[in-house]
């Protein structure tokens, strides 16, 4: 549960990033220090490039474990193209450059018959893996999920995938293993105020700190462009004769 404290705690480090440059993700010498709470939102059909720039980089292994089949370029474009934002959710993590770190796709199921069946399916940039992140979209999922009147989430896994099948263990689901293959299943509580206030209050976060990204991101750049103009005004005085 998202206490006010954390609320607050969350804000003051997204500001407190403001003023730090964006880095090479993976690049800092500092060791990484697990943020309190890891800012997800749900994203919408205009940051449709960012998820296939997310997905294209995925090298083809991970591409064969998050799609069951070491989906080509072209298949990944496709898959992207053919995203149903109003019945599905997608949720993202972004780093402050901006750039898709981290994202999760909660299919609803298209059957009438299955109204309250969901399967997730997630994917973690290979630099940004074993911080907790996959964890934390598949929290998020499931909350949403509950919220939706979803009571089975449902995960298709590798057997080799130890990492998803942890993930899907950790939260109590079921899994069946048939050779290299596994199925998860995860059965939901129905939602209360409590997951409703949560996922009201998670995304409100994401959508500041969101803000706060793009707000930081476009300082940087305009100081790297009054930066240049000062170098370029000082290389030319540089070499006027005196
Ligand atoms: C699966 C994946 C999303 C995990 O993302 P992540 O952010 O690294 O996961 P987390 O940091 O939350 O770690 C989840 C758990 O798996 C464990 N784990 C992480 N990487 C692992 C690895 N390579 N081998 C074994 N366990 C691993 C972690 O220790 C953690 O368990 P713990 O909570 O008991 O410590 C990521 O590896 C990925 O994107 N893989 C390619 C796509 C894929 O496999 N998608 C899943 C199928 S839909």
């Amino acid at each position: 549960m998202v206490t006010p404290g954390v609320l607050l705690k969350a804000s003051l480090d997204a500001s407190k990033e403001f003023f730090r440059p964006p880095a090479e993700e993976g690049t800092s010498a500092a060791p990484y220090v697990r943020p309190v709470m890891v800012p997800i939102r749900s994203i919408g059909p205009s940051h449709g490039e960012r998820i296939a720039t997310h997905l294209l980089a995925l090298n083809e292994h991970d591409r064969y474990l998050r799609f069951g089949y070491a989906a080509n370029d072209e298949q990944i474009r496709r898959y992207v193209d053919g995203l149903n934002f109003e019945r599905d959710e997608i949720f993202g993590i972004y780093n402050r450059k901006l750039q898709l770190i981290a994202m999760a796709h909660l299919a609803l199921s298209i059957d009438p018959e299955l109204k309250s069946c969901a399967e997730f399916g997630v994917s973690v940039l290979a630099q940004a893996r074993g911080r907790g992140y996959g964890s934390r979209l598949f929290d998020r999922a499931v909350m949403h999920a509950r919220n939706d009147g979803v009571d089975m989430m449902f995960i298709h896994a590798l057997s080799e995938n130890t990492a998803m099948l942890n993930i899907a263990r950790k939260a109590g689901a079921t899994i069946e293993r048939d050779g290299s293959e596994s199925e998860a299943y995860l059965k939901l509580p129905p939602a209360d105020l409590d997951s409703r206030m949560t996922e009201m209050v998670e995304e409100q976060v994401a959508q500041t700190d969101y803000r706060l990204k793009v707000q930081a991101k476009q300082f940087w750049e305009i100081l790297a462009i009054v930066q240049e103009v000062r170098r370029g005004v000082r290389d030319s005085r540089d070499r006027m004769p005196r």
